[in-house]
Parts: C-alpha cells; structure tokens; sequence
C-alpha cells in the first residue's frame, strides 16, 4: 500500500481546523507528527488523502470524527502523583485550604486524560482528611478526548501505568484484576464517587453549562502549553472567574502565568492563588 503523504496545502487546512475546533495550536514543523498520527484513520475511512479527510470532517455536523482527531492530536500522557512539590504545598497547605472553604471543597481536573491527576488528587484527600467521605468534596475531572475519558470511567490501569504509585496506596486504594490477561489495578469505589467525569472542550466549551460555578482548587496542568498566548490567556481569565476567593490554580512545570500578575500571586512550584 502507498504511504499517504501530507501535502503542505492539506496540512494548512487541517492546522485551522484543529486550532478552531480543539484550540491546539500546531507550528508549521508539526507537519510529519499530523500526517504520522492521522494517516491510519484516514485509510481507515476508505479515503485516499489528508484532502479528503479535511472534506469529511468539514462534513460531519455531529462532531463525531472532531472526537478522533482530538484523540488522535493530542498528546495524553499523564501519571499518578505528577509533580511531587505541588503534592507536597497542598498537603502543608490542605488544613488551612479546608478552614478557609468550611471543609465543603470543589475541585476541578481540567484536561485530566486518562483519570491519573483526579484519581492522585481523591487518593490524597482520603490519605490526609480524616473521615473525608464524611466532607463535602466534589471533584470534576475533564477533557476533550473521549477515548481518555473511557480508561478514566474505568478506573483501570496496567502495571505499569501504577509504577509511579507507592505501595501503600496501591494495596489500600486498588483492587488486582485481570484484563484479557494483563494484571491490572482498579481503583475502589469509595474514591471513585467522589469524581465526576465529562467531555469538555477548555477553548470551545460552553462555559455556562457548568453546575458548578466555583471551584476552590483548580488543576490544568500540562495542556496550555498546545495553546497559544490568546487562547492561553482567555482560559486563565476563565479559570479567576471560577475560583472562589483565594482558590489555587495548578499549572505544569514547563508552563507560566505570563498574564494576571495582578490577578494570581505566586504561591509555590506553577501554584497562584487568586487574589
Ligand atoms: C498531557 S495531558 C495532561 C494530563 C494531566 N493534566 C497531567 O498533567 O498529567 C493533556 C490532556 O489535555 C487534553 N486536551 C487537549 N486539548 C484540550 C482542550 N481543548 N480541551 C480539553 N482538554 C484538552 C488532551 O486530551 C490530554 O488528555
């Protein structure tokens, strides 16, 4: 079978399209990553360019295939307990946190992938609150992709996707169970209820949908940096408004509030709290 090869005019099409409808925002040199992640769907579909797949997406009112590209774009990698010092500032911090908010705490894993960050964050509240199914802690945990958010429902993870967990939260917040033969882990129910898990687009969303209009705590990490300074910008604006007064935002390690110095203090390690 012939290699599909994406043409530079193909490339400019679906570089619109995906900075439009998922907000990424790709650089002229991401031409061979679209063309290496797309290429099997394409023939997949039965179509024979990256030209006709423009046509089909374009096509596709439902946003069906909008679900594909974004699984198939984005880049989800993720793990349990991400970025040591900033669970290390929430437990030094997390009692102050739960006077301030009257032990009722919303929190919100923008862009969590396949369920690690909401899980790590479930998994550090029962470890450090005492009878914490007794507070009232909601977590929202979502992303764009839904083929992310199915592992994450699931609750399920391979041993490998586990190596970064300490034992002791293994043994206590997991179960062993076997999938098609593959040991692997689920995660218990008791931590499980207190998420929500929904497909949410950060860019395109329609914000005014949220049940929840304040979150004391607000984890997007590692996924403003596929935006670009706008796009960027608009989101953290977004994010200030949802914080209730003096609430967190956590960003990844590579990424920075360049904007709002006025709005967000500095707290810790990609840690601002609002002002
Ligand atoms: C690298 S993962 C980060 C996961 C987790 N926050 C962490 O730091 O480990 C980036 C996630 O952002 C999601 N994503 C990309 N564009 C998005 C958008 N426009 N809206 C919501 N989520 C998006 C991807 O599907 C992916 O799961």
């Amino acid at each position: 079978m012939e290699r599909l090869v994406l043409k530079r005019k193909e490339f400019t099409l679906l570089q619109a399209f995906i900075y439009q409808h998922i907000g990424i925002s790709l650089g002229d040199h991401k031409i061979y990553l679209v063309q290496a992640r797309l290429a099997k769907r394409v023939t997949q579909l039965g179509l024979e360019s990256f030209g006709e797949y423009y046509d089909y997406l374009v096509a596709d009112k439902r946003g069906v295939e909008l679900e594909y590209l974004s699984s198939l774009i984005s880049t989800n990698v993720t793990s349990f307990f991400r970025e040591q010092k900033q669970w290390e500032f929430l437990k030094s911090h997390l009692s102050s946190i739960l006077a301030h908010t009257k032990g009722r705490l919303r929190i919100w894993s923008a862009a969590c992938s396949t369920g690690e960050e909401p899980y790590s964050l479930a998994m550090f509240l029962a470890e450090h609150i005492p009878n914490f199914t007794q507070y009232d802690i909601k977590i929202l945990a979502t992303d764009v992709s839904p083929k992310v958010l199915k592992t994450a429902l699931s609750g399920i993870y391979t041993h490998k996707a586990c190596m970064s967990l300490d034992e002791k939260y293994l043994r206590k917040y997991f179960s062993p169970v076997r999938v098609e033969n593959e040991a692997c882990y689920r995660i218990n129910d008791m931590l499980k209820k207190q998420i929500i898990f929904r497909e949410f687009n950060l860019v395109t969303g329609n914000y005014g949908l949220f049940a929840q209009k304040e979150f004391d705590i607000i984890f997007c990490r590692n996924v403003m940096i596929y935006f670009d300074k706008p796009t960027q910008s608009t989101l953290v604006e977004r994010f200030h408004t949802m914080l209730s007064k003096e609430g967190y935002l956590f960003i990844g390690s590579s990424e920075a509030l360049t904007d709002m110095k006025r709005e967000f203090k500095p707290r810790s390690a990609s840690i601002y709290q609002k002002v």
